[in-house]
């Protein structure tokens, strides 16, 4: 029986920030970004945006055409939690109006646990095929202004129904595991932005690279040379280039030009996103999936997700002929077109008073254009709606936004 992804779609938030403009308002070489941690731009929540908007909305068109009843099992992956207790699942349940016989938790472990997810999906899968699991993976990276880590914000949703009937990926049996004990990169309780130690996080990345592929083959998983593509948790893209030729050299079998081959169209809408945390290895598959000219039915797809703290996963996953039917490039393509562009001190706004964080009763006036938002807090509650979807506000300056960044400016970019 083979099982897996039957359908993935990704969301990303209403604004952007180009890395151009944070670094000119940082007094940073703007190549630093560019070329140095391969980062172009940067997705910004509204101030009615946050992980549930964003996941209903990268979920929503997935579930078109399901037969709902079938879904008994939402899971749903970040380390942007909204509250303590109830999962952020459950709002989304009830925004998608799924059926009531299902369960729906929450997982933490970084940037690792919408793999746990996926993996924890199909062994529920394997055990009652007939049924489905929405695996949602929705983060909102947020570092301190001024700190190494701003230029690597970011914000995305993924929503994957794993099945019995994988149409667009069959996940294989064999996983590499390495797990250690670290602080390279945490958020405590009382922080709405997370601690780094940079250089520290990248160096115990390749360890946990190093260790799981090790893992990896001593379980039966196949060798380097047999992948045909690879993608990577992408906190930046820079980093994917880095780890596989980092991968490539520890198992002596590519050299850094058949490394580079097999990451090639992985990192073209991380680029323009930025880091999305749990959903940022996902993205990177639709990237390649949607990005890649060439048919890749049949291709063996290898995975690195990697959690700060740590947790690491390397696994395999082959893609099903027909895949292309169920992509939805255009639509991922207009979900990163449509972004309006922010100034800085929009940005500084609503970096420094993210809305759902303040304690109070208030409510949120509209800002984003998709069709989920956070409409206000009450008695310490949220408060979502759908709304009908429109286009950009017509006055945009309301939010200090400029009108919608050029289809043109963001086909290049692509
Ligand atoms: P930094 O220290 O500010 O940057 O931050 P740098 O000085 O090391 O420069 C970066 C690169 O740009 C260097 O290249 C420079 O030479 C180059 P490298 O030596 O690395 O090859 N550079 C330039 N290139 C072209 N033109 C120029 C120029 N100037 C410099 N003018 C750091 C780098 C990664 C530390 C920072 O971005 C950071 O702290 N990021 C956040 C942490 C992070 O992303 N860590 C990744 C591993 S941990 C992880 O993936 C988990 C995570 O997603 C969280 C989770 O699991 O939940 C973060």
């Amino acid at each position: 029986m083979q099982l897996g992804i039957e359908n993935i779609s990704f969301a990303t938030s209403e604004y952007v920030l180009p890395l151009a403009t944070l670094a000119e308002a940082t007094g940073v070489e703007v190549g630093k970004f560019h070329v140095g941690i391969g980062q172009e731009l940067m997705s910004v929540p509204a101030a009615d945006e946050d992980i549930v908007t964003m996941a209903a909305t990268a979920a929503q068109p997935v579930l078109e055409g399901q037969d709902l009843s079938a879904i008994r099992t939402v899971l749903f992956a970040t380390e942007s939690g909204i509250d303590q207790s109830k999962a952020a699942g459950v709002y989304v349940h009830h925004l998608l109006g799924l059926d009531s016989r299902c369960r729906v938790i929450e997982l933490k472990q970084a940037c690792y646990s919408a793999t746990a997810a996926l993996q924890m999906a199909v062994a529920l899968v394997a055990r009652r095929p007939e049924q489905k699991v929405l695996v949602i993976a929705s983060d909102v990276a947020r570092y301190d202004r001024d700190s190494s880590g701003e230029p690597t914000q970011g914000a995305g949703a993924v929503a994957m129904l794993v099945s019995a009937n994988p149409a667009v990926l069959a996940i294989e049996p064999v996983s590499g595991l390495h797990t250690a004990d670290v602080m390279d990169f945490w958020r405590p309780n009382y922080r709405s932005t997370a601690l780094v130690d940079g250089k520290y996080s990248v160096s115990v990345y390749m360890e946990a690279l190093r260790a799981a592929w090790d893992d990896y083959r001593e379980q039966g998983g196949h060798e380097l040379a047999s992948f045909d593509r690879f993608c990577y948790h992408q906190p930046f893209t820079r980093l994917a280039v880095k780890a596989h030729r980092t991968l490539a050299k520890h198992s002596g079998e590519l050299s850094n030009d058949a490394a580079d081959a097999q990451i090639a169209n992985t990192l073209d809408y991380n680029r323009q996103i930025g880091n999305t945390y749990t959903a940022s290895v996902y993205i990177g598959l639709l990237s390649l999936l949607e990005n890649a000219a060439d048919d890749l039915s049949g291709a063996r797809v290898g995975f690195f997700s990697y959690g700060s703290g740590s947790v690491a996963e390397l696994f395999a996953g082959v893609v099903q002929p027909g895949y292309r039917e169920m992509l939805r490039t255009s639509r991922h393509r207009e979900q990163i077109q449509r972004r309006r562009e922010i100034d800085h001190s929009t940005y500084v706004r609503l970096h420094d008073h993210p809305e759902g964080l303040v304690g109070g009763d208030h409510d949120i006036a509209p800002e984003t254009t998709g069709p989920f938002r956070l409409a206000a807090i009450r008695d310490h509650k949220r408060i979502y709606e759908t709304v009908a979807q429109v286009s950009a506000p017509a006055d945009a300056s309301a939010v200090g936004a400029s009108p919608a960044v050029s289809t043109d400016t963001a086909t290049t970019a692509l």
